[in-house]
């Protein structure tokens, strides 16, 4: 029999995958709690920020666990004193090219992972304060602001912009403390072959992209700690992502949903959205929603409860099919309807109503 490969990771051994890196196993481990930035495990890792350090017993110097594939034998610690420093310089170095201690977006979102690094590692900027980058862009489109000052150049946003929505609207341009994310000729995103997906924005790990519709957010009454988040599935199409709805909840109980954030553990989208998912949410908090369903009484829409709206239906379905046979009736499926939803359409059309005749508003 073939011995499967076997790492040691803070002495505990464990068998993978041949293929996966060291930070992935130690993650699948639970065993440690390895720092990244520049790692999304959406996307390649790129190795750049050198956050996820591990030593590597034989080997002089540390390596970075995103990259380092694991191999059978492998003897890896990861929490050492003398990583811990370096791993707090690291932080120390990356905050200090930010304009600020804090991210403005914390307040409305709550820390970023670059300030949540800080407190974990208990530094701030200001021991090798130098150069701040200066670049912010206000491209004038309406959902994402572009505030890269407080960029770290982790390549993130392009790569998930490459690798997951496959746009390309963004990429990175200029060397050192010139380099900064761009478009295409420089111009806006509106401009580019961006779809506004927001995807960008919710795996950038410094608030260096936000979404518009949260920013301010606490100042309007509803800081990041105060919003009540909801687990649900996006309305628009029978595709069914996952989303988490950000409200804001007064004391009268009326709940405002102020921003909508990917669910990075839906199991149907894996935490990408589309422009619509991500920030076409106002309808919901529309007056004129109907919330109840209504029946024309003398001309007047009225509002009525279920029970008289699906008899009132039922009789009315059954006359037009006694009057004028069941040719007379047409069904259309809602492109938000489920799979399961088009399947019983389907069924009723054929089986209740006796007609084939039934399409599909998707394919308009
Ligand atoms: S919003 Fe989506 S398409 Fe536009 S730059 Fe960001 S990731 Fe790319
Ligand atoms: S904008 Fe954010 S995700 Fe993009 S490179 Fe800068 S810090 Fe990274
Ligand atoms: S997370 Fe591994 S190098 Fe950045």
């Amino acid at each position: 029999m073939i011995r499967p490969p076997v790492i040691t990771i803070d002495g505990v051994e464990t068998t993978f995958t041949p293929g996966e890196t060291v930070l992935e196993v130690t993650k699948r481990l639970g065993v440690a709690e390895v720092p990244h930035l520049c790692w999304d495990e959406r996307l390649d890792p790129a190795g750049s920020c050198r956050l996820c350090i591990v030593e590597v017993e034989g080997r002089r110097t540390p390596g970075a666990s995103c990259t380092l594939r694991a191999e059978d034998g492998m003897v890896i610690r990861t929490a050492s004193d003398k990583l811990r420093r370096m791993q707090g310089h690291l932080v120390q170095m990356v905050l200090s090219e930010n304009p600020a201690e804090v991210s403005p977006r914390n307040a409305d979102v709550g820390p970023t992972e670059l300030q949540q690094l800080a407190t974990d590692f208990g530094v701030s900027r200001d021991r090798f304060l130098g150069r701040e980058s200066n670049r912010s862009k206000d491209d004038g489109n309406p959902l994402l602001l572009r505030d890269y000052d407080h960029c770290i150049s982790c390549y993130r946003c392009v790569r998930i912009c490459d690798e997951v929505e496959a746009d390309h609207a963004i990429t990175m341009t200029g060397r050192g403390f010139a380099k900064e994310i761009a478009t295409p000729f420089d111009r806006g995103l509106l401009d580019s072959t961006c779809t506004l997906c927001g995807q960008c924005v919710y795996t950038c790990p410094t608030g260096a992209l936000a979404d518009k519709k949260m920013v301010g957010a606490a100042e309007r009454g509803a800081p990041a700690a105060e919003q009540k988040v909801t687990r649900s599935i996006c309305p628009y199409c029978g595709t069914g992502c996952s989303i988490d709805l950000h409200s804001k909840v007064d004391a009268d109980g009326t709940e405002t949903v102020i921003g909508v954030t990917p669910a990075l553990d839906g199991p149907v989208n894996e935490g990408a959205l589309c422009i619509k998912g991500q920030f076409g949410f106002d309808f919901v908090n529309s007056g004129d929603r109907l919330r109840k369903p209504m029946i024309r009484k003398d001309g007047e829409l009225t509002e009525v409860e279920w029970d008289e709206a699906l008899d009132y239906t039922a009789q009315r379905l059954r006359s037009i099919r006694d009057d004028h046979g069941p040719k007379a009736f047409y069904s259309i499926a809602s492109g938000r309807a489920p799979g399961e939803g088009g399947y019983m359409l389907q069924k009723f059309q054929r089986a209740v109503m006796g007609s084939n005749f039934i399409d599909n508003c998707s394919r308009a």
